[in-house]
């Protein structure tokens, strides 16, 4: 758990603008890579992940279904490690081609388990997409196919990230400092 001034002003760590122009990008791959897939399959992390995910697909001419998970979040009373599915996903996995959406991988839990119940579930395949790496911070191993930037170990806000449920509305990635 990161300690931060809640009255502190977020200072700009990546822009509206290149976060777009990143965003474009990953589409276009994704676009490339499931041009034959009849059955794609995006499925997001709440709450973090919605604004990522929302200007992401919007990009992709491919045919997708939509749907989330929710996970437990920092300062629950969880073990490390120990990730608790507060909302569990409403469509069948089985088959789909699944591309799994996260705004941020930190230790790495969350998405671990989550890509392990997926596999479990049997999806005919599973490829990860994260806005942003710390990969200072894994604990864990997960495969990120696709991946917008890797940043150092700072608590970062904005662009659906929180800080104790602030900031997700500010269209940048600012750091706290
Ligand atoms: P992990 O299970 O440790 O990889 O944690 C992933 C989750 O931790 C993300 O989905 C975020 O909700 C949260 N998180 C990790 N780092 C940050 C940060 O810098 N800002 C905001 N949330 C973060």
């Amino acid at each position: 758990m990161h300690e931060l001034d809640s009255k502190a002003t977020p200072r700009t760590m990546i822009s509206e603008q290149k976060l777009a122009q990143r965003v474009a990008e990953l589409a276009e791959e994704i676009d490339r890579d499931y041009a034959d897939s009849d059955r794609l399959l995006a499925v997001g992390v709440l709450k973090g992940s919605v604004f990522f995910m929302v200007d992401l697909l919007k990009h992709l001419q491919v045919p997708v279904a939509v749907d989330f998970f929710q996970t437990s979040s920092y300062g629950d009373s969880t073990e490390p490690g120990e990730v608790r599915i507060r909302k569990d996903i409403d469509l069948p996995v089985r088959g789909a081609d699944v591309l799994l959406i996260e705004d941020i991988v930190d230790t790495g839990y969350t998405l671990r388990t989550i890509l392990d119940l997926l596999r479990f579930r049997k999806a005919r395949s599973v490829r990860l997409c994260a806005l942003l790496d710390k990969t200072s911070r894994r604990e864990v191993e997960v495969p990120i196919h696709y991946r917008g930037f890797e940043i150092d170990d700072v608590f970062v806000v904005g662009y659906g990230l929180d800080y104790d449920e602030r900031y997700r509305n500010i269209p940048y990635i600012g750091r706290m400092d």
